[in-house]
């Protein structure tokens, strides 16, 4: 169920009219919903459990990349979920939110030492790796610190995600992971490497998938991978599918979660049980946008109407480096009125205010539109306020979360005196 509806002709985040928190907080603000957010996380972790085995439970690990506000990732953490980042900073806010590094796998084409440090220090599950050039800098590291790095490879399993070229991971041109035909020799030589301690393997085609028919070729050749390695002696103690289910911005229908995870079970269970002499292997998920995606929306204000013989522009006080996924991917994000009414509607383009004709947030939308109304840019959790910017010095929004009456402030609004704290004059 959507838990941004409307009631008394009122768009309301759970109980709270949008309004209300606009009048309190402003505009632009990203508005999350609490029980949107723990329903989707609970449609991954239920369904594990309901056909997981349960002696190698399923490990639920939130991409941060998606949205790494600090109550979002508490509230996952408290629900048993573990991490997957790409970066030393991600690692430092799920530990500032009190998620366990040992739930933690560290993905990423680019690690630095720097970060490859901090992530041994704090003992994370495991680092996914996407080179032998990776493998070999790990060792090293891992090495100087006397502590052995736990991996997993990530396969490029040369599948077609079909879905945006941009978000698109698992094909053969792509920068992502090991050449399929690579994956042996890599584990091989990862076996005659002191400091490194083979865990797993991994893989992850893309983002925004609506149908799990490449999740689950994907899964195919993973499963034959794992017993080619088994027979080589290796004993892989988990499977990493990655994340990428896609969420409906308009009227797509994407696979459910719950489909998605009993499909792969039922492929993963039969294996085990015909060919992997029932030995258990835990299966990693790396879920992003599923989870916070439709939990959250943009809300913003509409400054001026700017109607012209070509087009109608309404022009609001979000823009591009609030939510760039319009500008960048050519995205579509349903626009709603947050009071509804009956007045005449009229086509327009929602446009922000900075300087580049790329900046708007909807082409051709039908609204009755005044200055001042309030709008929700929907389906925004996800890639939203993590992809925003400082562009033309405007702050980054604050970010709300609703709980059923009540609304909790999550992030500040950024000041203008933040944005130039860290610049010096010269002398
Ligand atoms: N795991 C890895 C290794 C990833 O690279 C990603 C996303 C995920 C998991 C999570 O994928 P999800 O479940 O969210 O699809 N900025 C783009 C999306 C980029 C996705 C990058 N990788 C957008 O706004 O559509």
């Amino acid at each position: 169920m959507s838990h941004f509806s409307y009631k008394n002709g009122a768009l309301c985040a759970e109980n709270v009219p949008l309004a209300d928190i606009a009048r309190q907080f402003g505009t632009p603000a990203y508005v999350y919903s609490k029980a949107a957010l723990l329903e989707n996380y609970a449609a991954y972790a239920d369904t594990c459990k309901l056909h997981g085995p349960e002696k190698s439970p399923a490990l639920v690990c939130f991409a941060v990349k998606s949205n790494s506000n600090l109550a979002v990732l508490n509230l996952l953490a408290r629900q048993g979920a573990g991490f997957d980042i790409v970066s030393g900073g991600e690692l430092q806010r799920v530990l500032a939110a009190g998620g366990d590094p040992k739930k933690v796998i560290f993905s990423g084409v680019g690690k630095t030492a720097d970060d490859i440090r901090l992530a041994l220090t704090h003992g994370i599950l495991c680092f996914n790796v996407e080179s032998e050039a990776e493998l070999h800098h790990l060792n090293e590291i891992a090495g100087k610190m006397g502590q052995p790095a736990p991996i997993s490879f990530r396969v490029n399993p040369d599948v077609d995600a079909k879905t945006h070229p941009y978000i698109s991971t698992g094909l053969q041109e792509n920068k992502f992971g090991i050449p399929f035909p690579d994956v042996l020799a890599c584990y091989r030589k990862a076996a005659m490497l002191p400091n490194i301690r083979v865990l797993g393997i991994d893989c992850h085609i893309g983002s925004q998938l609506l149908d799990d028919k490449p999740l689950l070729d994907a899964l195919d050749k993973m499963i034959d991978l794992v017993d080619r390695l088994n027979h080589e002696g290796y004993n892989l103690q988990h499977l990493d599918i990655g994340g990428g289910l896609g969420i409906a911005y308009n009227n797509e229908q994407p696979v459910k979660v719950q489909d998605y995870v009993q499909r792969l079970y039922a492929k993963v269970n039969h294996w085990r049980l015909h060919k992997y002499q029932g030995r258990p292997i835990k299966i990693i998920f790396e879920p992003g946008r599923s989870i916070v995606g439709n939990a959250g929306l943009l809300l913003t204000e509409v400054q001026y109407l700017k109607p012209t013989p070509t087009k109608n522009f309404a022009v609001v006080d979000a823009a591009m480096n609030d939510l760039m996924r319009p500008a960048l991917y050519d995205a579509w994000h349903r626009v709603q009125p947050v009071k509804e009414s009956g007045a005449r509607k009229l086509v327009w383009d929602v446009v922000g205010p900075v300087c580049e004709t790329g900046d708007w947030l909807a082409h051709d939308r039908e609204l009755a539109l005044s200055q001042g109304d309030l709008l929700a840019v929907m389906s925004a959790g996800a890639y939203g306020m993590t992809m925003a910017s400082n562009y033309n010095s405007r702050p980054r929004v604050a970010e709300v979360m609703v709980d059923g009456d009540r609304v909790h402030l999550i992030r500040k609004r950024e000041q203008v005196a933040d944005l130039f704290a860290l610049e010096s004059l010269l002398p």
